[in-house]
């Protein structure tokens, strides 16, 4: 099924040198040479990292061919038999599985994340939330690393929604395993000229002890909850119950280890990013956070925000959109091509890798007015990008972000709960974002913790 849409100018990114083409600049600099070279060179580029040839689509026409309308001929790049980039972490896990397995996992998984269930989940969003403030009551006024604290509240959110367990007392060592093993895995993806894993480097022997503590806590998970026969209605409930329709066989020990950590990294890691770079907008644009503070002190009036409340908090809600649209935590999707087949009038083999740059996406002239300019008020009155496609933080397509209504919900809901008690304040220069499978804040964010006057309810809550 050829496409019939728009056609396209298919340009080489100048600059390649013989046998690693791009790599040098890819490896030093990804985000920045994703965006640049689309704004000098157009919305369908073709590059090379070593022997791999890669296109870069940054159209909304494009995507829509890539992850819609072709879905079955572009699929996920990771073959189970012989892992390699994000598969070397998660396995054979939903962000990573193809075909009959995925899409049998996704059926087991998806009900958790249903609309119905999310009113629960928020509760215990905000339980979460109440408690990760409690230690911030003794560091009002002190700086703090506002990245690593969102990326501990959301791994612990994650931990207390789909598990039922708390991860408090390991969320440091989980933080940094889950860093050290997905920077291996994106090393491993944009340089082909690594070594293999069996050979005794220290980065290597890194990566292995890092996993070793993932797997244990992964299995350590499932054995748990098996021998206490205690339900919890939870994910790991779901995953632990599946049966296949022809067989009755259960999900393997292997495949529940894949699909919890897959949901632990996917599920925290994204949202805490999301979480950061709304607090660096909101920072760096005072009108905006004057009235973010303004909507969630008439709306909550010192409470702690619910579910319902969402709906009556629409500028917070807008400024979690635009921060997603600034910053999409995954700022590039990635395909391979099953097939020989033609996208927007320009031909493309088998085995071709393709990215969808949605970070270039959201920020294209032709679809967005002052494309570049943080406006949470563009959201505001139903106002839509020109193009459905110009906007897709949570991916398009059947693989979709499972986590979209989760995230949705979660996002505002923790910027109300903490915005409702904290000013958080910039105490540092500029931020540079760093693309490492998401967009990280580079080194983190230090920002005041500065405690607001807040309205009479809450301070008794308090
Ligand atoms: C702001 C937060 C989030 C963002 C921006 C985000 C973004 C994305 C994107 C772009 C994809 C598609 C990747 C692709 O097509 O290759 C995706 C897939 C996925 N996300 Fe999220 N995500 C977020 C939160 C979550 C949460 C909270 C969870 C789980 C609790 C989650 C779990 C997953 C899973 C399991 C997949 C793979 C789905 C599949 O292929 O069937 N995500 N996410």
């Amino acid at each position: 099924m050829p496409d019939a849409g728009p056609s396209f100018t298919l340009v080489d990114v100048p600059g390649a040198v013989p046998l690693l083409g791009h790599l040098g600049a890819f490896r030093q600099h990804p985000l920045e040479s994703l965006s640049s070279w689309w704004r000098r060179h157009g919305d369908a580029l073709r590059f090379r990292l070593g022997q791999k040839t890669f296109y870069l689509f940054s159209h909304p026409d494009l995507a829509e061919e890539i992850l819609v309308k072709q879905s079955d001929r572009f699929v996920k790049v990771y073959n189970p038999q012989k892992p390699h980039g994000l598969a070397l972490v998660l396995g054979n896990g939903l962000v990573t599985s193809s075909g009959e397995v995925w899409k049998r996992h996704r059926r087991i998984i998806q009900p958790i994340f249903h609309r119905s269930r999310m009113a629960a989940m928020a509760d215990r969003m905000t339980q979460v939330g109440d408690q990760r403030l409690s230690f911030w009551k003794d560091r009002e006024g002190d700086t703090i690393d506002i990245a690593a604290e969102m990326m501990q509240l959301a791994l612990e959110v994650i931990s207390q929604t789909m598990f039922s367990t708390s991860m408090t007392q390991h969320t440091d060592r989980i933080s940094h395993a889950l860093q050290v093993s997905i920077k291996y895995a994106f090393d491993s993806f944009s340089n082909p000229l690594s070594l293999p894993l069996w050979v005794p480097t220290a980065r290597n022997r890194e990566f292995h002890s890092v996993m070793r503590f993932l797997d244990g806590l992964m299995y350590g998970l499932v054995a748990e909850r098996r021998q206490s026969g205690v339900h919890h209605d939870d994910l790991l409930d779901l995953l632990l119950q599946a049966r296949d329709e022809e067989s009755g066989e259960g999900l393997s020990d292997r495949e529940l280890r894949d699909e919890a950590l897959t949901i632990f990294a996917a599920g925290h890691e994204t949202t805490a990013n999301a979480l950061s770079w709304t607090w660096y907008l909101l920072a760096t644009h005072p009108e905006a956070k004057a009235r973010f503070h303004e909507e969630v002190d008439r709306v909550l009036q010192g409470r702690t925000p619910t579910a319902d409340d969402l709906q009556h908090l629409p500028y917070t809600r807008a400024v979690f959109e635009e921060s997603l649209r600034l910053y999409p935590p995954a700022p590039a999707v990635h395909r391979k091509a099953t097939i020989d087949t033609t996208v927007g009038g320009l031909s493309l083999p088998e085995g071709a890798f393709v990215l969808v740059g949605t970070y270039n996406l959201h920020r294209h002239p032709d679809f967005w007015p002052q494309a570049e300019q943080f406006l949470p008020e563009r959201w505001l009155d139903g106002e839509r990008p020109r193009s459905r496609y110009a906007y897709m933080p949570f991916g398009a397509g059947p693989r979709t972000c499972v986590g979209l209504h989760f995230a949705s919900v979660e996002g505002p809901l923790l910027l109300a709960l903490i915005g409702r008690r904290y000013d958080l304040q910039l105490a540092q220069q500029s931020v540079e974002p760093y693309l490492m499978v998401t967009l990280r804040p580079k080194g983190g964010i230090r920002m005041t913790l500065q405690p607001r006057h807040v309205p009479l309810a809450s301070a008794i809550a308090h």
